[in-house]
């Protein structure tokens, strides 16, 4: 026998059926994810609802179909603890959907709201000099406080309850560029409970960091201090990886909500900021937990000199490689979920983009996998922190100039989205950006010469002129897709990651390695065995000495001849099938006739150490012979300088994305024709203008065709 209770609980279970299923047949289908999304940061708790629909009408207009909203809402979400105030924001999702756009929700988790940092001081930040954030401004929280993730929990659960159904939501942002952590209390006191569960006891913490330097020693946990100042090399690394680790169960504090309450067709992603290559914390890693990432792009020459971002115009270069780096975070295709739609507020001179580069722009990203673009914001708030911003419509609603272009891309990506939907950037080699080993470098760099984030731009440059197509990831990814693996400044190298780069060559991969190499293990301890440390074994040869330069040094051998400049290696050869590629020539007497390049045929493959940065005529000889001897297919649409081409592959066919940054109009032309996507019909040539884009497509040939020499 049923209790009345629980047959009560079963009619109302059977009318809920009821009332869902006549919502299906009512035709409420969720939106798809269109293939490219071109969308906006729009603010609707900033304006009149009155004034909503012309916004909506003037972004449907411009070809977008998709807006972002909520990521800093906090006081009208929640505006009294508990007290949440959600129909604004379900009016604005089915006022966005009427006029056929999908919504992208940002939890507000990067502006807690005044009411809670009065009642909750404990969870304002603290800067690493001790003093706790005001209130006004934003990132005030710290990411360690657990007050602080219960009040996020809440309201993303709120969020998820109305919106986790919504068929017209697609996808969800967990706050906004991560960026601050905290040195409150907390904080702190988490940090000694992480080295506790890593370590064990004190005991294996001092050995592995060699504490008996300086009276270093540790008798309690608390006594390990937190800093980013000249402090012991295991302790600065392992702060990075805990600031890592605090990101991600900040994040997955929420995505628990998230995955719990909403459907799996809308996407979990964060957009993350500081051009790409900002390392606070590892990116990959916090990627790995979401379904998939994206950047918020600006334009910015330098990705360390701050006075030099936002200011400029855009280096395609740099640009290119910070998409194929947060490609290589996950291996698949991105969004890019911010933009500035021509300039933005915070650059030294805050300098338009030109006419047409804007768009260009978004071509270009679309070409190394992004299938989102949206842009950073839609109308100029009236009063806040970034009245000047570059927006698409200004205070008045009425658009701006930039619109305009704005809406051709829009008009674009509607007839290109089906052509690129299923397609994606395809590689055989990866350059290797490994944060263990770019934070062990920076915390000394020994010579302040040695760039590694420019020499890595160098390596970048010289390989990807030669192939087109390259993809940075970190060692943790799947090598074993790559013909060629080339990675400049691996300083960190654990027995583990020998084990697997050293599988990788024996398997049939050719391994290149830059200046740096396995100096230190993962404790940021020196190897014993010298450089490369636990890789060693498989070059069968080792660095006899470092030598930071001042002058440059004449090298030659099978790569051609110029200057070792910045950095010399020399090596000692110690397996007898070693082979010397490049020596040093007369300047310096350490390293006179020394070995500068070793290699050595292991398994299936090769492991080649170079010891030297090279100047740039040399980098570039030197990359085409490594991409000559691991097999990487030449790409088939040769570009001029200043021409930027990307292919993307996938659904039986290949995608161009040509963009032309050069400085005056380029004409390429095709190895056959091919299918004009933007403009129809075919073509042979494309005649691009500066700042031009083309998106041409042809079948892809099926796998295993073998083509006549
Ligand atoms: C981004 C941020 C946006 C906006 C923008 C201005 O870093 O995510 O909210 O402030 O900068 O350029």
């Amino acid at each position: 026998m049923q209790s009345p209770h629980k047959i009560f609980l079963n009619v109302l279970a059977a009318a809920a059926l009821v009332l869902a299923l006549t919502a299906v047949a009512a035709g409420v289908k969720p939106s798809p994810i269109p293939p490219l999304m071109l969308g906006s940061a729009w603010y609707p708790e900033q304006w009149p609802e009155s004034q909503w629909d012309t916004d909506l009408a003037h972004m449907r207009q411009a070809g977008m179909n998709m807006v972002r909203i909520g990521e800093f809402a906090w006081s009208t979400i929640e505006p009294r603890e508990g007290v949440y105030e959600l129909d604004w924001m379900e009016r604005a999702v089915a006022a966005a959907a009427r006029h056929g756009m999908v919504t992208i929700i940002g939890t507000p988790t990067d502006t807690p709201p005044a009411w809670m940092t009065t009642k909750y001081p404990e969870i304002l930040r603290v800067g690493e000099d001790g003093k706790q954030l005001q209130h006004g401004s934003r990132r005030h929280f710290s990411i360690g406080s657990e007050k602080y993730r219960q009040l996020c929990a809440a309201v993303v659960e709120q969020l998820a309850r109305r919106f986790g159904h919504n068929p017209h939501v697609v996808a969800w942002q967990i706050g906004n560029e991560y960026t601050e952590d905290s040195y409150d209390p907390e904080s702190y006191a988490r940090f000694h409970g992480w080295l506790e569960k890593k370590y064990g006891t004190l005991e294996a913490l001092n050995l592995h960091w060699m504490t008996a330097y300086w009276s270093q020693t540790y008798s309690q946990w608390s006594q390990v201090p937190m800093t980013t100042a000249r402090a012991n090399p295991g302790l600065l690394l392992e702060h990075k990886r805990f600031i890592t680790d605090t990101w991600r169960d900040f994040q997955r504090n929420q995505t628990d909500v998230l995955r719990r309450l909403v459907e799996p067709r809308q996407l979990i992603t964060t957009n993350l900021g500081g051009l790409g290559w900002a390392n606070r914390f590892n990116r990959q890693q916090v990627a790995a937990d979401l379904d998939l990432i994206s950047w918020d792009e600006y334009l910015g020459s330098g990705w360390f000199d701050n006075a030099r971002n936002g200011t400029g115009h855009l280096d395609p270069l740099r640009s290119g490689a910070t998409h194929d780096l947060v490609r290589g975070w996950k291996q698949k295709n991105f969004w890019v979920l911010e933009m500035p739609p021509g300039f933005v507020d915070w650059g030294s001179v805050s300098n338009s983009l030109d006419r047409g580069e804007t768009r260009a722009m978004v071509w270009h990203s679309v070409g190394h996998g992004a299938d989102c673009v949206a842009f950073w914001q839609w109308r100029s708030a009236l009063n806040g922190q970034e009245q000047y911003h570059g927006s698409l419509v200004g205070p008045d609603g009425e658009p701006v100039p930039v619109y305009a272009e704005i809406a051709q891309t829009g008009a674009e990506f509607a007839r290109a989205g089906p052509v690129l939907a299923g397609t994606s950037p395809v590689s055989e080699v990866a350059l290797i950006h490994d944060y263990d080993s770019r934070w062990a470098i920076d915390f000394n760099r020994f010579s302040q010469r040695y760039d590694q984030m420019q020499i890595l731009i160098d390596y970048y440059r010289a390989l990807r002129e030669p192939t087109q197509a390259v993809d940075i990831v970190t060692p943790a990814m799947d090598l074993a897709r790559y013909k060629l693996v080339v990675a400049p400044s691996l300083n960190v190298v654990s027995p583990e990651l020998a084990r697997r780069l050293t599988d990788y060559v024996r398997q049939g991969g050719h391994l290149v390695l830059g200046p740096r190499t396995g100096m230190k293990n993962e404790f940021n301890a020196l190897n014993r065995e010298r450089q490369p440390g636990p890789l060693l074994p498989a070059l069968g040869g080792r660095v006899e000495q470092f030598y930071a330069l001042l002058e440059d040094v004449p090298i030659a051998g099978a790569w051609g001849a110029g200057k070792a400049t910045v950095w010399a290696e020399y090596f000692d050869r110690l397996a007898p099938d070693t082979e010397v590629l490049m020596r040093y020539g007369p300047g310096n007497d350490w390293l006179t006739d020394q070995p500068a390049a070793i290699s050595r045929k292991v398994g299936q493959g090769t492991i080649t150490y170079l010891g030297a940065v090279l100047d740039p005529a040399l980098m570039t000889a030197a990359a085409k012979q490594w991409t000559k001897q691991a097999g990487v297919t030449a790409p088939v649409l040769p570009a001029p300088a200043g021409v930027k081409v990307s292919r993307r592959v996938g659904a039986g066919r290949e995608v161009y994305v040509i963009t032309n940054f050069s400085a005056g109009p380029q004409e390429i032309a095709l190895p056959s024709a091919m299918t004009d996507v933007l403009n129809g019909g075919e073509v042979s040539v494309a005649n691009l203008p500066r700042y031009g884009v083309a998106v041409l497509a042809r079948p892809a040939a099926p796998a295993g065709t073998k083509f006549l020499p």
